[in-house]
């Protein structure tokens, strides 16, 4: 990432810490709360943002050498994604062409051959059909017209795309924008290496879920014993790339950090770097560690989303998370929301994890269920959004335009 650009957002971010004055967008909106209950619009949401929208499946280090695979079932196809034989980034259905179970079941690992449960058809990593079992007794098969059927898919600056659909059209910088890609390539992404999972089901509408990610107005409301600790929060910078942005925000190194001859401030160790990826991605970059967090609604139910959040790591904070005896992998967890002035601690598995336990999962999601709860009695009316809250209205205003909807109401 660009060092004057580093430099230009910190300053930013220490004008408005000196001030006391978080970002202002200059205005307020008025949100309908229905819009997180109303089951035409997640119809709406569901087969323009999920069905027929490109989907961001992960990182490069998901699949990290030939041979290696990764399924999922997040966007109602099942996926399986390869990196095949030659090396290159390939999806298809996890569908076999017998009668249409799922190939694979296994949710990562490396194989030559998927076989199958059922009858034991058996495919490559590039998806050909390669043998079928008991083929006497089956009878003729064009093995040609019988391989896995396959999904567009592109690899650039680190992410994986996958579009739904056998004939939609993906073009990373299409959707991306070239100054967004290039920014990401510069960070390397694609070198992170994949570390640990979890999943976060909850009541709460998935654009409630991406809302969480949208504003620190109350880093030190709520989360005054959690994430608090470390951010300082009330400041806030925000670049739009169309649909997609980048917001940072700065953690309590970039008061040390200030001190520093400008030319050595580095943007993610004195924030976290978000990108958000329209529709349905908040990835957050700080230095060692990359948190990647997908949000999928549930297609019969507005009230309900999952969060699929994956930790990756540099090789070399990999490497230390992964030496790390069990007290120090406990100390690591206790230790998770503690600061220490001048200390760069390399992270942990167990606490980079902990980050979505006790702050997201606790905290966060929480006040998202209740919201949920408010919208679905349909007499909370509406809601605001503050001229300080600028990203949220940009993630509104994004998806409102996609749709056709005009932008909420302003005070
Ligand atoms: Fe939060």
């Amino acid at each position: 990432m660009d060092q004057q650009l580093q430099i230009s957002i910190l300053k930013e971010l220490l004008r408005q810490i000196d001030s006391g004055a978080n970002a202002d967008a200059g205005v307020q909106y008025r949100v309908p709360t229905s819009i997180y209950a109303d089951p035409d619009l997640a119809a709406q949401e569901w087969d323009q943002f999920y069905q027929n929208h490109p989907q961001m499946i992960g990182l490069s280090g998901d699949l990290p050498e030939p041979n290696s695979f990764l399924t999922l079932n997040d966007f109602g196809v099942p996926i399986i994604a390869t990196r095949d034989s030659s090396g290159k980034f390939r999806a298809f259905l996890n569908i076999c062409r017998h009668r249409a179970t799922r190939v694979e079941t296994e949710p990562r690992g490396k194989r030559k051959l998927f076989v199958c449960p059922f009858h034991a058809w058996s495919y490559s990593t590039s998806g050909d059909l390669v043998a079928i079992a008991d083929q006497d007794d089956f009878g003729e098969v064009d093995k040609s017209c019988r391989g896995l059927i396959e999904l567009p898919a592109v690899e650039a600056a680190g992410l994986l795309f996958v579009h739904p659909k056998p004939d939609g059209s993906l073009d990373a910088e299409a959707l991306l924008s070239k100054p967004l890609l290039d920014e990401m390539t510069s960070i390397g992404f694609d070198q992170f290496v994949f570390g640990a999972d979890k999943t976060i089901d909850m009541k709460l509408n998935w654009k409630l879920a991406n809302d969480t990610f949208g504003e620190t107005y109350h880093f030190q409301k709520l989360h005054k014993n959690t994430l608090g600790q470390l951010f300082i929060g009330n400041n806030t910078h925000m670049e739009e790339f169309g649909r997609h942005h980048r917001f940072t925000t700065a953690n309590r190194s970039l008061l040390q950090m200030r001190q520093l001859p400008e030319e050595e401030w580095q943007i993610q160790r004195a924030t976290f770097v978000a990108y958000h990826l329209f529709p349905n991605i908040q990835m957050f970059w700080t230095g060692d560690t990359i948190s990647l967090v997908r949000i999928y609604p549930d297609p019969d139910n507005p009230g309900r989303s999952i969060s699929q959040v994956s930790i990756y790591f540099t090789p070399e904070a990999y490497e230390s998370a992964t030496s790390l005896d069990e007290a120090a992998r406990e100390q690591a967890v206790k230790d998770t929301y503690k600061f220490e002035e001048g200390a760069v601690r390399s992270p942990s598995i167990e606490g980079a994890l902990e980050v979505f336990t006790s702050t997201i999962e606790h905290e966060d999601y929480v006040m998202g269920e209740y919201q949920q709860q408010a919208a679905e009695s349909n007499l909370a009316g509406e809601a605001l959004f503050g001229r300080n809250e600028p990203v949220l209205h940009h993630f509104h205003r994004s998806y409102r335009e996609a749709l056709g909807l005009p932008h909420f109401e302003t005070v």
